[in-house]
């Protein structure tokens, strides 16, 4: 077999086999494929898609480049969810706790953010203590003795996608849907769980833009996960404005617990209880979403889902007394208010310039490695079709610095206000 042939014949717009995939995957990975030859692989991919047989054959050859983790050893059905990169995205720390204290695993190996989306690993860590870095044995242990870990990655998983990623990142085709698909489900199998819950945005601060390219992606995710396999849901949901109020590290931690303390901002809740509601039906503890949203409401009211977040920080080395006391979170030095310079109601809150000034705020990083201040960040006060008027506060700025003109800017530039209310939902589509 040779590459040049592989890369002629998806110019063509022709049907890869699995062993012509595995064929160049494994020789990217390796070595003996040249990145300029991947380069127009990926391009041609770009240009002319993939089936959804080629896309799980992809998924499969990457995810077998590294280590997967076995969780035969945890009882019963594991559990996990993803997202695809949201701004004010703290979905992970509630939905974990409330199917955790029904009773199911959730075994979740996060991410760190980058640019202006947040990483549920920096959240965690706001919290005083909390280690992220546990052995893969301690991880099946913890999750068999507490229903729950959110931990980093263990082990070496799909490294085939990084160094894809990575060439992506540089050739422009970043934005492919085959390509996207089996990078986030290569590393999703490979972390061992049963049934995924997929939360796929669409809109200004997501990767994609519009509700038919995230459609296409959800349904290809799905299908490559049940191919696999997996029990498989994907929700759509709107990114036309952050997800909740709150957006940095310690003020997205105090979110997920007032959440959880049944005070969680309307839409964050709504999301959080889908989310969970479909965790919930693939571990065959309800017949119906609204069944499993009565089982998880009763989970926030008699604070069951709030005790397994306290018990999920107590066992990975964190101080639990922050979970009942979220004010001993450090805050900020200094505190900002932007204020509306028109009337009217807000029509669209830009989630990628929010994040983007919660980040040069210290909140996330411009590049990897960069440090994170965990006490900055932004508190809407104002969301989509709330009314406004001149002078009124649409967001807070918490800060450790004096001169905070560039996220003002950046705050007032992401709100849009309208003479009338707009048609907003937050979730748009479900994927089973
Ligand atoms: N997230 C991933 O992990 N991979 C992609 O290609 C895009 C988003």
């Amino acid at each position: 077999m040779r590459a040049v042939d592989i890369i002629i014949k998806k110019r063509d717009g022709l049907e890869l086999s699995k062993e012509e995939i595995n064929f160049f995957i494994e020789g990217f990975t390796n070595g003996t494929i040249d990145t300029y030859q991947a380069s127009a692989l990926t391009m041609a991919i770009y240009f002319k898609g993939m089936t959804d047989q080629e896309a799980t054959y992809l998924t499969e050859s990457i995810l077998h480049s590294g280590d997967i983790l076995d969780l035969s050893a945890i009882e019963g059905i594991k559990v996990d969810k993803h997202s695809t990169g949201g701004v004010g995205d703290k979905t992970s720390l509630v939905v974990g706790p409330l199917v955790a204290s029904l009773g199911i695993k959730f075994a979740k190996m996060s991410g760190r953010g980058l640019g202006h989306t947040g990483g549920t690993l920096d959240k965690l860590e706001a919290i005083p203590g909390y280690d992220i870095n546990i052995s893969e044995e301690a991880f099946i242990q913890q999750v068999n003795a507490i229903g729950i870990a959110l931990v980093g990655q263990t082990g070496e998983l799909a490294p085939a996608d990084k160094k894809l990623y990575a060439l992506r990142d540089v050739t422009g085709t970043v934005e492919s849907i085959p390509l996207i698909a089996s990078s986030i489900m290569s590393k999703k199998l490979a972390s061992g769980a049963d049934a995924i819950c997929l939360d796929v945005k669409v809109g200004s601060g997501a990767f994609m833009k519009n509700e038919k390219d995230a459609s296409r992606l959800a349904e290809l995710m799905v299908n490559i996960g049940k191919n696999c396999g997996r029990n498989m849901t994907a929700i759509l949901t709107n990114m036309d404005e952050p997800l909740g109020l709150a957006v940095g590290n310690s003020l997205e931690v105090i979110e997920a617990i007032d959440t959880l303390n049944g005070n969680g901002p309307k839409d964050f809740t709504e999301l959080c209880l889908e989310v969970a509601a479909h965790l919930v039906l693939a571990a065959k503890l309800a017949k119906s979403v609204t069944e499993a949203k009565e089982l998880l409401q009763k989970q926030i009211e008699n604070k069951e889902g709030l005790h397994t977040l306290a018990k999920l920080v107590h066992a990975q080395g964190g101080d639990d007394s922050y979970i009942y006391h979220p004010e001993k979170f450090k805050k900020a030095t200094h505190e900002y208010s932007v204020l509306a310079t028109q009337s009217g109601y807000v029509g669209h809150i830009d989630a990628l310039s929010i994040g983007n000034a919660a980040m040069i705020l210290g909140a996330g990083r411009s590049k990897i490695g960069d440090a994170i201040d965990h006490s900055v960040g932004i508190v809407l006060a104002k969301k989509v079709n709330d009314k406004v008027c001149k002078g009124d506060i649409l967001a807070k700025i918490y800060a450790n610095q004096e001169n905070v003109d560039d996220s003002t800017a950046l705050v007032l530039h992401a709100y849009k206000i309208t003479e009338e209310q707009v048609d907003s939902k937050l979730i748009l589509k479900i994927v089973k």
